[in-house]
């Protein structure tokens, strides 16, 4: 089975709003418009891919076609996608007996819908691939309901549709005769009052239109805190929002948590705003003995103002002693309502030194945290 395939590339991408035409914005890695050709060239009955496309963008598809096996041309279009389709049509160099015609704005094609439509192609001379819609569909004119369509009869079309080659040629030119327009191909063989038959496609298969069809770009940031605090006589421990009882506290100008303040400065580090320090200075009275949880609130307000949040926390104490491991659970629940995840991205570990340095002669705490951050 020799197949033509016809990219219709030739469109501005007015809605997209984007510089130059949407087909050549990345996704995932490579310009929209090169996932459904590197798709097309793993295809075996693919014997000609013809790229139509506008004279501005002739330059970068020739470029990208380089990449291609698949013997190809690169045609001009015409003002609408039907008239560029036709062009594509008449510019095909073999004698194909089927054409697989498909919207460059279509990335998300799988082999697996194309290999269902050259199948049925063979036997139906004309196939569309689409999706049953889901949600009910108004006609509306001006804002007001005209009429309720049926729901269990509509489908929402795609591309690619595949026709014989013969048939599709004939209902083009009989459009132009008639001066018959449609945005799909289908819409011409049934002008022609012959029938198309439907296969169901993939609920996944989106056209590139506007922005919100592009996937959101999702910002990942990642930052690291670090504290120690001197063990004290005269103090409570508070050690990620929780008192824990031992003979020592640690000495500070707050509540001296430092599981807290390595959080905090893991968390202002990844947004790329300096330090604890910086922002609590232990010079302004106003944060004497002040409780750290109510600081990494105040953080935490930053981090949702940036439209950020918390993906996982992830915190070692090196303490020679207390005990830690009954103390983990707790702390990891507190951190975790203050920081709205769920407990599972919070983790807490504790090691001892060894007895090594000043942390082994307990004279103090030392803590470490890493903390990643996605956008909402
Ligand atoms: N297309 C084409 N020739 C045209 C117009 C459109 O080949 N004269 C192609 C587009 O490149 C696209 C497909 O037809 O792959 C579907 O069209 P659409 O999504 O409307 O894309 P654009 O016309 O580029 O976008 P817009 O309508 O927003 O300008
Ligand atoms: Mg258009």
């Amino acid at each position: 089975m020799k197949v033509g395939v016809i990219v219709a590339a030739a469109g501005s991408g007015t809605r997209m709003g984007a510089e130059g035409n949407k087909i050549f914005l990345n996704l995932d890695g490579k310009p929209i418009i090169m996932h459904s050709l590197e798709l097309f060239d793993a295809i075996e009955e693919v014997a000609e891919i013809v790229v139509v496309t506008r004279k501005v963008d002739l330059q970068n598809i020739g470029a990208l076609m380089k990449n291609i096996s698949t013997p190809y041309q690169i045609v001009v279009g015409g003002k609408d996608r039907q008239e560029s389709v036709y062009r594509g049509l008449k510019s095909l160099s073999g004698d194909f007996d089927w054409v697989l015609i498909h919207d460059a704005a279509r990335p998300y094609l799988t082999g697996c819908v194309v290999r269902r439509g050259l199948v049925a192609v063979r036997e139906y001379l004309a196939v569309g691939v689409g999706v049953p819609v889901k949600d009910t569909i108004k006609q509306v004119q001006g804002s007001f309901v005209v009429n309720t369509l049926p729901r269990e009869e509509l489908w929402a079309v795609q591309t690619p549709q595949i026709f014989a080659y013969n048939l599709i040629l004939k209902a083009h030119e009989e459009a132009i005769k008639v001066g018959f327009t449609a945005t799909d191909d289908c819409a011409l063989v049934e002008n022609l009052g012959q029938s198309v038959h439907m296969i169901e496609g993939d609920y996944g298969n989106l056209k590139i239109t506007t922005p919100e069809d592009l996937p959101k770009q999702r910002e990942f940031l990642l930052g690291f805190g670090y504290d120690v605090h001197r063990f004290t006589h005269d103090r409570p421990l508070i050690l990620g929002g929780l008192e824990i009882p031992h003979e020592k506290g640690l000495l500070g100008h707050s509540d001296a948590d430092v599981v807290t303040h390595a959080v905090m400065d893991a968390i202002l580090g990844a947004m790329g705003k300096g330090d604890i320090g910086e922002h609590f200075p232990d010079t302004d009275p106003k944060y004497e003995g002040v409780s750290s949880i109510g600081l990494l609130k105040q953080v935490l307000d930053v981090l949702w103002q940036e439209r950020l949040e918390i993906n996982n926390v992830d915190i070692t104490i090196i303490a020679q002693k207390p005990k830690l491991s009954p103390y983990k659970q707790s702390m990891e629940e507190t951190l975790a309502n203050i920081m709205q995840v769920s407990q599972a991205r919070v983790n807490v570990k504790a090691s001892t030194c060894e007895g090594l340095g000043f942390v082994g002669r307990e004279e103090g705490i030392v803590v470490q945290a890493v903390v990643s951050l996605c956008s909402r």
